[in-house]
């Protein structure tokens, strides 16, 4: 009987501290913020239908001075140092853009890139976003550019080439490639991180929420809101993960076997028990 009342108290215990002293702790080390929103609704919605033809001249007129689409033949107007030079960080490649952004949100970017990343509180003063916004354009012209992105879209894409597409040009993931086109470190006041560890160091719950908003987690930084829809950064999430934790599947598939195993020697350990102190009686 005395076994079952410690096995009791052990139990109570470890449930204190598995549903009470965790969730506490971890709630105070990551205040709750609101779950990621991929409709990206602070914006408002831009709803003129676009017209394919014409937002391919508009893209070919505005975007490609700056923009290489390799999709659509237009190579990198500057190498990757001018670029820098020019903008203080090397405009992406739009090939994916149809693919990658929620539709909404690409044509707010277009319109406002400050706002729509949330980046406004970085240009300030003189200091102006390195991409101009297209607010003079009408919701249908800008629209047409959407809708011509989302014709050249590629139909599914790796998780690193989401990757590099997204946060390439800014990150580098040193545990697998160096990424990193761009110094921004002059642009936006901070350099970004390497994020080869980012999933051990922060984990899949913080980065999701982050990515979608970083101003939730991390008021007044530099990192902009990207835009991704939910299924591109699922993808950049298990990139993360891939390079990050390339065991966590492995880890998690043995987890059963070392519960079975510790409950099979507990009950051999009692039955031996029970065998020997049978005995001093
Ligand atoms: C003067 C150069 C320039 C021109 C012209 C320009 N862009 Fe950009 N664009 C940039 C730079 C620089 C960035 C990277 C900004 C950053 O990472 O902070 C960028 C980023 C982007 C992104 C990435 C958005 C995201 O959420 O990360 C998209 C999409 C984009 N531009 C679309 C366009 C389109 C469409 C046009 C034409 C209508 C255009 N750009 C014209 C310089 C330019
Ligand atoms: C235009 C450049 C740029 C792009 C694009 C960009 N980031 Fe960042 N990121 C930054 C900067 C700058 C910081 C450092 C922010 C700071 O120090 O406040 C940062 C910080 C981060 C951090 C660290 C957050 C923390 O808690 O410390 C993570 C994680 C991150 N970025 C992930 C991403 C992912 C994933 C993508 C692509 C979906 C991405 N970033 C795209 C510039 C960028």
């Amino acid at each position: 009987m005395k076994e079952l009342k410690i096995l009791g108290v052990i139990t109570f215990f470890t449930l204190v501290t598995y549903w009470g002293v965790e969730p506490l702790a971890h709630s105070i080390f990551h205040p709750h913020v609101d779950p990621a929103d991929y409709e990206f609704k602070d914006l408002p919605a831009v709803e003129a239908k676009g017209d394919v033809a014409q937002g391919q001249e508009l893209v070919s007129m505005n975007c490609i001075a700056c923009h290489s689409i390799e999709k659509a033949g237009f190579p990198a107007p500057l190498d990757n140092a001018t670029a820098n030079m020019s903008y203080g960080v090397v405009p992406p490649d739009l090939s994916s853009a149809g693919a990658i952004y929620n539709a909404n949100f690409l044509a707010n970017f277009i319109k406002d890139p400050a706002t729509a990343t949330k980046t406004a509180h970085k240009f300030t003063g003189n200091k102006v976003h390195p991409m101009p916004g297209y607010s003079w354009m009408s919701d249908e012209e800008i629209a047409s550019m959407v809708a011509y992105f989302k014709s050249i879209a590629p139909a599914s894409m790796t998780n690193e080439e989401v990757f590099v597409d997204a946060c390439g040009r800014c990150h580098d993931m040193k545990y697998s490639k160096n990424f990193a086109t761009s110094d921004v470190s002059n642009y936006m006041g901070s350099t970004p991180p390497d994020l080869s560890m980012m999933i051990r160091s922060r984990g899949e719950h913080y980065l999701t929420t982050f990515i979608n908003d970083p101003q939730k987690h991390l008021h007044g930084t530099a990192m902009p809101r990207v835009g991704l829809n939910e299924s591109a950064q699922k993808q950049v999430v298990t990139y993360l993960e891939e390079v990050g934790d390339s065991k966590k599947a492995e880890r998690e598939g043995i987890a059963p076997y070392v519960l079975g195993f510790l409950a099979f020697m507990a009950f051999i350990s009692f039955l031996w028990k029970k065998e020997i102190w049978s005995e001093v009686k």
